[in-house]
């Protein structure tokens, strides 16, 4: 079973131990999250434990990337089954820290990462990558790890942290992995919990109309047919009220021309969306290579 570890003190000590003892394969995994774990952050979790010796996840739910109306107080919370998911998916150390071990004083010290978070949500959240870069930051000095595991799931926070970690001289590896999805296409998120039975189903269209996607760029449409494509086809679900549906580069999550078929275009594309059902805002994306 995993060992939980409260304090940055206690496990700078727990991951110094590991890697003074350990004969071979003394690399560290780092999974950071915010808890409330499903089969994604065991995905993660499993990569981590295949890849490393030692393999640590934290849950912290940092209320630095959350907006005064965002859903901080009610983001869902379950200590003991978290604790159950990460120990069967190979986690050594589970480092559960309070807020006030996080955060002892108000920080002074902001990191900001320009351009890749000016659209998508960085656009809808403001000030959220900003949260995610300190907190990210933070958890990679407290760990030191040799790699670190982020889900595309969150395609833009990925892009966020690869290039803070390039521009800081962040000695870790960022090790992309792939969206977990229920066998219906909904990509897996803590938020689905909210979801009521109509929205659950409606929800569908963003998976559905992603896949779809890649058909129609197939056929040669240009970036603003498929944004307009896209918007009509989440629309038909009546419970959908969309935050926003965007094609950009990848991972520089720069514009493209907006009448050129997506097919000529040479980058790895990014296709996302994020969506409201009721109070509950899902993102889900797609990533094409070049055709
Ligand atoms: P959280 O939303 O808990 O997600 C933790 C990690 O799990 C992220 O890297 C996310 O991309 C990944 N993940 C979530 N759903 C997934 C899915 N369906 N398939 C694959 N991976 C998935 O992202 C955060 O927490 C926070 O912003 C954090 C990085 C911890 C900073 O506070």
């Amino acid at each position: 079973t995993p060992k939980i570890i409260r304090t940055i003190v206690e496990l700078r000590q727990a991951i110094a131990e590991f890697r003074k003892l350990s004969e071979d394969n003394r690399s560290v995994g780092f999974v950071p999250t915010m808890g409330y774990l499903h089969e994604g952050h065991a995905s993660l979790l499993r990569q981590s434990a295949s890849d490393n010796g030692l393999t640590v996840l934290s849950i912290f739910v940092n209320p630095l990337q959350f907006g005064p109306n965002e859903d901080l107080d009610k983001y869902p919370r379950d200590e003991e089954r978290d604790i159950k998911v990460a120990a069967t998916a190979g986690t050594n150390i589970i480092f559960i820290p309070a807020l006030s071990e996080m955060y002892p004083n108000q920080a002074l010290t902001h990191i900001s990462v320009s351009e890749i978070t000016e659209r998508l949500c960085g656009a809808s959240r403001p000030g959220h990558f900003d949260g995610v870069a300190i907190v990210v930051t933070k958890l990679f000095n407290i760990v030191q790890p040799d790699r670190a595991y982020f889900g595309l799931k969150d395609a833009q926070q990925l892009a966020v942290i690869s290039q803070m970690t390039q521009d800081l001289n962040i000695p870790v590896e960022i090790v992309p992995c792939p969206i977990l999805r229920e066998e219906d296409g909904l990509a897996l998120s803590s938020r689905n919990v909210y979801l009521d039975e109509d929205q659950r189903s409606q929800a569908l269209i963003l998976s559905q109309s992603l896949s779809a996607s890649t058909d129609w760029i197939q056929a040669g449409i240009s970036a603003s047919e498929l944004i307009a494509k896209l918007k009509a086809e989440i629309s038909k679900a009546p419970l959908a009220k969309i935050d926003y549906v965007d094609v950009l580069t990848y991972p520089n999550l720069s514009q493209l021309n907006k009448d050129r078929p997506l097919n000529e275009n040479n980058n790895d594309l990014l296709i996302a969306v994020a969506v409201y059902f009721g109070k509950t805002r899902l993102i889900d994306n797609r990533l094409l290579n070049p055709v």
